[in-house]
Order: C-alpha cells, then structure tokens, then sequence
C-alpha cells in the first residue's frame, strides 16, 4: 500500500474520507461544502443515520448527486478536544478497516479541522493518518493459495490530504520506520511453529545485519560453556536447536557508550514439555515468541529510523516439547548465574529461558537498563483482560516513563505489585528455588522469578501473554499478531534515551 501526502482538497474522483469532529446539523468546513454541491443530500443522508460525529462511527454512501466522487465515507473522530495525533490515527485505522479490501484500489483520506487551536504540527498529524492506515493494512496471507477475490486487499494508494506536503512528508520518516519494525514483528509471530523454529527465528533475527546491526547467534555449544542450563534445559526435548540471538544497534555519538537492553522470551512453540498441555487450543502457542519477536521488531524500528542510542536486543530462542531426552518436573538445573532452579512444572518455561537471557545481558553489557518482554503467564489474562499488559519493575523512574510511553502510543500497561510476601513462595526444599509459586499471583511470581536473575540494574518486566495476539481489530491492530511493545518501547527510547 503506497502513501502520498497531497494538497489538493476535495479530489474529484474515486473514494473519500473524511474525518469529522462531534458536530450539530451545520456541517463543518468541507463537509458543509461537499453537502452544498449534493443541494443538502449529503447532509440529510448523514442525519437519517443518526451520524454526529461520535468516535468511531462510520457513515458510508455513493457520493450523491453534485459530488464528483465515486463513494464517500464520513467517519467521527469523537469530541473536538480530543482533535489530534491519536483521533487522526484512528481515522486512519477506521477507514482502512473499511476500504481495504473493498474494491477500491485507491482512497483520499481528509482530515477536517475543527475550529479553535490544535496543538500538534499539521505535519504531526498527517503522518498520524498515515501511521493509522499503514498498520490496520497488515495482513499475513503468504500461506493461502485460494483465497476469494473478494477477500482479497483491493487498496493500493493511499492519498491523505496534508496542510503542509513537505512537512507532513518529514514527520512520516520515523513512524514509517516503526511501522515497518511492527510489521517485521507481526511477521514473526504469525508464520507457524514449522516454519519458525529456532534456527529459522535466528536466521531471520541475522538478517537485521543488512540494515547496520550486529548480529551473533549462540549455538548449544556456546551456551553450555556459559552454564546456561536454566534456558537449555527447556530445548532438550525438542529436535530443533536452542538459540541466543544477540543484537547490537549503535546509533549513539560514542558507538562505545553504555547500552539500554532488550531482552525477550522466544519460545517458537509451547506445548508445556513433560506437563503437557491440553489439546484444545494448544495451536495458540506459536505466539509463545512474541517477546522476542517485539525485541527483534524494536530493533528494526530502532536501525530503521537510525535512532540516536545504543541498544541491545537478546532473545533466548527455544521449543518447548515433550520426547525421551526432555526434561521432567523433579529435576534440578543450574543457571548461568549459579543459583539451582528445581523444575516442578515443565510448562513455566519462559521464566527459565529468561533467566539465563538476562543473566548474560547484565553481566555482557552492563546496561542503563534491560526491559523483558515475554508471553509469560496465563494469570495475566485473568487479571487484566487482552488488552493491558502486566508491568513489574524494580524501578519507580522506568516504571513511571514505561507507563507514559505505552499511553501515549495506545499499548498500555498496568503496574502490578512485587516484594518479599511473594518473593517466598518460590522458595524451593532442594534447590534455591522452584519454578512455580503455587495457585494464587501467578504471574507476580513469575516476575519475583526473574527478579532473582537481575542484580542492581533497573529492570522491568513486561507480561504480553494477554497482548501479543488480537481475536478481534482494534484501533490500528488488525485481527492476530499484534507487534505489541514495539511503539511502546520505541516511544520510551525516543522520548529518553537518544542524543
Ligand atoms: N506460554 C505460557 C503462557 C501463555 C498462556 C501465553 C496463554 C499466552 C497465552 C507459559 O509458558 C505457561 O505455560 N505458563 C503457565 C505457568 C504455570 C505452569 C505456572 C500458565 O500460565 O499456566
Ligand atoms: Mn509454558
Ligand atoms: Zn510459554
């Protein structure tokens, strides 16, 4: 889908919309305009559907007479004050929702300003549509081979209309960059448990090198000489070999300075080992990499749009699956760092993959910070839905900025509690500790797991097992992966940690 930012105001052929504001019966600006040329159709046609602007409400119809337009559609972008970057992308998203694979090959999106003083930059807020469009346009349809027509994307040109072409043009660089980056991660999480095994994950992951990462892979060999035997444990029942893909983006003034960190949980399928899962369902857990597929995602955002900072993104890449060589809950593991992990449910294996991962970013890198991502618990859907991913952290500072970044670019998070009462109930009768905590907070003891991994480092954990994975479209996130995190951690570099 190719976007072009354009002048002209109301174009005289082909498909519009346009976004409008909460409004009475006097249709605002161009609206009141088109609805001059219909001799008042337009705006008897919007009355009869009740249309006043509401957010999200659509209006479609074929341009009435005196419109030289082919199909108009009026979408309501909600109160006036709420007119900005936000309530542009979701235009954006709306409209794309709606005309993607409708037919129409081409569509001008026109954003009508209300009255009164708009904070963002004309530029801002074009490039807010663009971002809208461009990231409800994906789809992963490589694996069907007989699909309808009328199923099929239809949409090929995008034109939004810009105040200022030129500065729309520049403001849309960065966010096109992370817009790629998110598609780069929804890739990932959508091509099936087959094809994407850890060597594949890592093949993909070294791939970045073309855009000026550096990239190194850890094979087994490698691993088992660091003692990393928390994360190697997981990939023993499988046939695929474990990975640690390490990624460097050195985009700071001193290529040497200290590095932030990325660090995720790539568990390219999930079937629980030993204490299997139950059937139904069990498909869902090729998105068991979505950690690591948002910390890749990251890094191609970051190298896209060549950001000012130094950044590392590690992702312990392994299968989870039960066969004669796998481990079994009873057994006991030692980690990297040295402490003694005793197994009791081979299904919590992300903490496990993790705590090697973390274990060698601190001590390798010595970061300002390393933010984990991971699909880790199921409780995390039962206490905050799939829409809000869990936040654990040791840190207020990177809490605080971790919250703003994930309101700001709509991918929030709620902070969830931690300390010493749920600290002690990992506590293990053989080993250090144990890999599970028992039926109640189960995704804060996960993170207390962690936590044991990571010395005095700002650390934050972010559990995206609710949001990795949309059943339904929502906002600029189409049905399926959702890329979750990457905005969201671009956005906490951006606005932080450059220049
Ligand atoms: N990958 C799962 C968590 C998950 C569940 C992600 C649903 C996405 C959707 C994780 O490895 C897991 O199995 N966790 C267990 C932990 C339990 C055994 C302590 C869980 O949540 O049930
Ligand atoms: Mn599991
Ligand atoms: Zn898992």
């Amino acid at each position: 889908m190719q976007i072009s930012f354009v002048k002209v105001e109301i174009p005289d052929e082909g498909t519009l919309a346009i976004g409008v504001s909460e409004c009475d019966d006097n249709l605002p600006g161009i609206l009141g305009e088109l609805d001059k040329k219909s001799k008042g159709a337009l705006g008897r046609g919007l009355k009869a559907a009740r249309f006043k602007g509401g957010k999200g409400k659509v209006v479609e119809m074929l341009a009435p007479a005196g419109i030289d337009l082919d199909r108009l559609l009026v979408i309501g972008l909600g109160k006036v004050d709420e007119f900005g970057a936000k309530a542009a992308e979701n235009f954006g998203a709306v409209a794309i929702g709606r005309l993607l694979a409708s037919g129409e090959k081409s569509v001008t999106l026109l954003l009508q300003y209300p009255a009164g003083k708009v904070v963002e930059s004309d530029g801002v807020i074009a490039a807010g549509v663009a971002l809208g469009a461009v990231l409800r346009s994906y789809r992963f349809d490589q694996y069907r081979t007989t699909q309808k027509k009328t199923d099929k994307p239809t949409l090929a040109k995008v034109n939004i209309v810009a105040r200022d072409v030129a500065e729309a043009k520049k403001a849309w660089r960065a966010p096109e960059a992370i817009s790629k980056g998110v598609f780069y991660a929804r890739d990932l999480v959508s091509e099936p448990p087959n094809v994407l095994h850890p060597e594949e994950f890592a093949k993909r992951g070294r791939s970045l090198e073309d855009m000026g990462v550096d990239v190194e892979v850890l094979g087994e060999k490698e691993m088992a000489k660091l003692g990393m035997h928390s994360l190697l444990g997981v990939g023993l029942g499988s046939e695929c070999e474990s990975q640690l893909l390490v990624m460097q983006w050195k985009g700071a003034r001193d290529r040497t300075a200290q590095p932030i960190a990325f660090v995720g949980k790539g568990v390219t399928f999930d079937t629980g080992g030993i204490s299997l899962k139950p059937g139904p369902g069990m498909d869902a857990m090729k998105y068991d990499m979505g950690g690591a597929g948002t910390v890749t995602g990251l890094m191609h955002a970051l190298a896209g749009r060549k950001a000012k900072v130094n950044a590392v993104g590690i992702c312990g890449i392994v299968e989870n699956m039960p066969d004669g060589k796998a481990q079994r809950p009873g057994d006991v593991v030692k980690s990297m760092s040295g402490q003694t992990i005793e197994i009791l449910n081979t299904d919590a294996e992300g903490r496990l993959v993790l705590a090697d991962a973390l274990w060698y970013c601190q001590n390798r890198f010595k970061p300002k910070f390393m933010v984990d991502l991971a699909t880790l618990t199921g409780a995390i859907r039962t206490s905050l839905g799939l829409e809000i991913a869990g936040l654990f952290s040791n840190n207020d500072e990177l809490a605080e900025r971790l919250l703003a970044a994930g309101k700001a670019e709509g991918e929030e998070l709620w902070r969830m509690p931690m300390g010493e009462r749920f600290d002690k109930l990992i506590e293990s009768p053989i080993a250090d500790m144990k890999n599970i905590g028992g039926p109640f907070g189960g995704s804060i003891t996960a993170a207390q797991f962690l936590q044991r991994f990571v010395n005095k480092v700002p650390w934050a954990h972010l559990d995206i097992a609710g949001t990795a994975w949309a059943e339904e479209a929502r906002g600029a996130t189409p049905k399926g992966a959702t890329g979750f995190g990457v905005r969201l951690l671009n956005r906490l570099v951006a606005d932080h940690y450059e220049g």
